[in-house]
C-alpha cells in the first residue's frame, strides 16, 4: 500500500488515510489493532482521551516496530476539560499515557459552549513550544472557527466532522478548504449503517470490484478529505487501506453525492454544550 500524504498549512505532511481507534477497548484490543493496522500499512493513529485507550494506542505504536518519526498519532482533549491551565495538564496527562514525548496533532474534540479559545490559546503554546507538530479541532462549525479566526493567532490545520455518504456538511467543508484547513472525516462509514447498503454504493462496487467501505472511503479521499476507518477486524483492517489502486469517475462521484440527507448520527455541535 502507497498512501497519498496531505500538506496542512503548516507544511507538515499527513498521511490522508488514518486508523480509528474509537470502541477499541484499551488495553489488549487497543495494542493489538493498532499494531496490526501500523504493520499492515497504516501510518496514522487517531484516538482521543475519551476513547480511554490511550494506553494501548502508545504499546501498539511501540509494538509495531516502526520508527516514532514514520507514525502520525492524533489524540483530543475532551469537552470536559477546556480552558488555559486545564488543556496544559490534560495534554500532559494524554502524553503520559501514549508514552510518546511529542504528539503529531493535538485537537479540541468539541467546542463545548464557551471556552475553546482560552482552549486554543494553550493549544497555540504547545504547538509554538514544539510539543505538538499540528493544532486542530473537531466538530467546530464555520462560526467557531470564525471566532478562532478573530480572537486567536494560529488557524486550525484540522477540523475532523462527521462526514459519510448521507451527511455532506457543505458549509462547514467549504469553510475549512476556503480557510487552508484540511477535513477529516469521523464515522467515514458511517459506522457500517445504512449508507453502507445502499444499492447506489453496491453498484459502483461492483462496478470497480470493490467492496462498498472502498468505494465510500475513496469518495472521501477524492473529494479532499482525510479519512480514519475504524475495524475491529483484521481483514476489514486491510481491506479499508487498499484505496489507493483505483479511482471513481464523475458519473460514481455525483451519484455518491446525491445520497447526502442530513444524516447525522452524532451530536450536533451547538446542542453538546457539557
Ligand atoms: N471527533 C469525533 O467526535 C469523533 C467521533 C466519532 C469517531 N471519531 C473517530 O473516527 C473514527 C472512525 O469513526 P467510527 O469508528 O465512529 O466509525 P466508522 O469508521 O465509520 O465505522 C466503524 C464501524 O464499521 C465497521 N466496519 C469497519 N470497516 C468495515 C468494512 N470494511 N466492512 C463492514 N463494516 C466495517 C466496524 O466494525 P468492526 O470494528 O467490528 O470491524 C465498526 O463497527 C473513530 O474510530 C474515531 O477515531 C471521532
Amino acid at each position: 500500500m502507497s498512501i497519498v500524504y496531505y500538506t496542512l498549512h503548516n507544511g507538515v505532511t499527513i498521511p490522508s488515510l488514518g486508523f480509528g481507534t474509537y470502541k477499541l477497548q484499551d488495553t489488549e484490543q487497543a495494542r493489538d489493532c493498532v499494531a496490526y493496522a501500523l504493520r499492515a500499512g497504516y501510518r496514522s493513529i487517531d484516538t482521543a482521551a475519551l476513547y480511554k485507550n490511550e494506553t494501548g494506542v502508545g504499546q501498539g505504536i511501540r509494538e509495531s516496530g516502526l520508527k516514532r518519526e514514520d507514525i502520525f498519532v492524533t489524540t483530543k482533549l475532551p469537552n470536559d476539560r477546556h480552558g488555559y491551565d486545564e488543556a496544559l495538564r490534560t495534554f500532559d496527562e494524554s502524553m503520559a499515557r501514549l508514552g510518546l514525548d511529542y504528539l503529531d496533532l493535538y485537537l479540541i474534540h468539541w467546542p463545548g459552549k464557551d471556552r475553546y479559545v482560552e482552549t486554543w490559546k494553550a493549544f497555540e503554546k504547545l504547538y509554538r513550544e514544539g510539543r505538538v507538530r499540528a493544532i486542530g479541532v473537531s466538530n467546530f462549525l464555520p462560526h467557531h472557527l470564525e471566532t478562532l479566526r478573530q480572537q486567536t493567532e494560529i488557524m486550525p490545520m484540522v477540523n475532523q466532522i462527521e462526514l459519510h455518504p448521507y451527511l455532506w456538511q457543505r458549509e462547514a467543508i467549504d469553510y475549512c478548504q476556503g480557510h487552508g484547513i484540511l477535513v477529516e472525516a469521523w464515522s467515514p462509514l458511517m459506522r457500517g449503517g445504512a449508507a453502507f447498503t445502499e444499492p447506489t454504493v453496491s453498484a459502483i462496487s461492483q462496478k470497480h470490484g470493490r467492496t462498498n467501505a472502498q468505494v465510500i472511503l475513496r469518495w472521501e479521499l477524492q473529494h479532499g478529505i482525510r479519512v480514519i476507518p475504524k475495524s475491529a477486524t483484521p481483514a476489514r483492517i486491510l481491506e479499508n487501506s487498499d484505496l489507493f489502486g483505483f479511482a471513481l469517475d464523475q458519473d460514481d462521484m455525483a451519484a455518491i453525492d446525491a445520497l447526502e440527507r442530513d444524516g447525522r448520527t452524532g451530536a450536533h455541535p451547538d446542542e453538546f454544550l457539557f
